[in-house]
């Protein structure tokens, strides 16, 4: 195989979980112009149906799919039919997230929870439904999304970190395990990007300009930032890489 055709997701069946808005909504039409049919998952449907025909009206292949990715118990069931559908499952990118900053002391039990629902539970079984499925077949990635918060302490957001310090350990004992099977689990480290999530801190002068001077680059990403990174690690062009976490933040982490 031509080298360049390594990084094309031709013939490739992908799930993009929290496909509904942000950085997601980006990886899926990323991931639907290098070649893969996606299947853009997330709880709000109208919005992934708008993701899917903005999608198609590119010339790319996407559908919506209702996906809570705190209903573990569903999951499974859902990644059953979506290889029932399209006869196979080769990339997850398991990108449903949430945030809710607070002072550390003020963390309450429910926000507590909230968080870790989500953003590791909930990103631990749909990376197990996926997994299933993609050891049938001897063939799949597995691209987690972790943050500066997987590296770094972020004030204010000590469950949020906590959780993406989480999701690197279980990309990396997820890898070992996948490995004999041909599965490549990585993670993407994403540094501060504007999406519904960041907005309030974008809104925010003083967090704005804090942000903006930590960035070597000079300037904030854009999720088009993101996919040379992204459709690398869904690709056959990664095939020897895995339990790795890779950070695209401007400069940040090395600063
Ligand atoms: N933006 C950044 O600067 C940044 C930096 C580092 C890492 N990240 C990570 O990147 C991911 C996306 O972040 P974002 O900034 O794009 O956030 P966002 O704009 O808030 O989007 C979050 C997505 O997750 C979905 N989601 C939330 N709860 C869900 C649930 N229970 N089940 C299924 N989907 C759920 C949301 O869809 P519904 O509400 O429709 O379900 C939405 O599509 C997160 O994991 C985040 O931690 C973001």
């Amino acid at each position: 195989m031509n080298i360049l055709e390594k990084y094309s997701l031709a013939g490739k069946v992908a799930v993009v979980t929290g496909a509904s808005q942000g950085l997601g909504r980006g990886y899926a039409a990323g991931l639907a112009e290098a070649g893969a049919r996606v299947m853009c998952c997330a709880r709000s449907v109208g919005e992934l149906r708008s993701v899917a025909e903005e999608i198609a009206g590119k010339g790319g292949r996407a559908e919506p799919i209702s996906l809570d990715v705190t209903r573990y118990e569903e999951t499974g069931k859902i990644f059953e039919a979506v290889r029932d559908k399209c006869g196979r499952l080769d990339i997850l990118v398991n990108n449903a997230g949430t945030e809710e900053v607070a002072d550390f002391v003020d963390v309450t039990p429910a926000q507590y929870d909230k968080i870790m629902d989500v953003n590791l539970k909930g990103a631990f079984f749909t990376a197990q439904a996926a997994a299933r499925i993609m050891k049938e077949q001897k063939k799949g990635k597995i691209l987690n999304i972790g943050s500066l918060g997987s590296a770094i302490g972020l004030a204010r957001s000590s469950v949020y970190c906590g959780t993406k310090g989480g999701v690197l350990q279980m990309t990396r004992a997820m890898a070992i395990e996948l490995a004999p099977y041909n599965i490549q689990v990585n993670a993407l480290g994403p540094g501060y990007f504007r999406t519904p999530m960041t907005e309030p801190f974008f809104q925010d002068p003083t967090h704005k300009k804090w942000i903006e001077e930590r960035i070597p680059a000079g300037r904030v990403g854009t999720v088009e930032d993101l996919l040379g990174a992204v459709i690398f690690l869904c690709s056959d062009a990664s095939d020897y890489l895995t339990g790795q976490i890779l950070y695209v933040d401007g400069g940040w982490l090395a600063s």
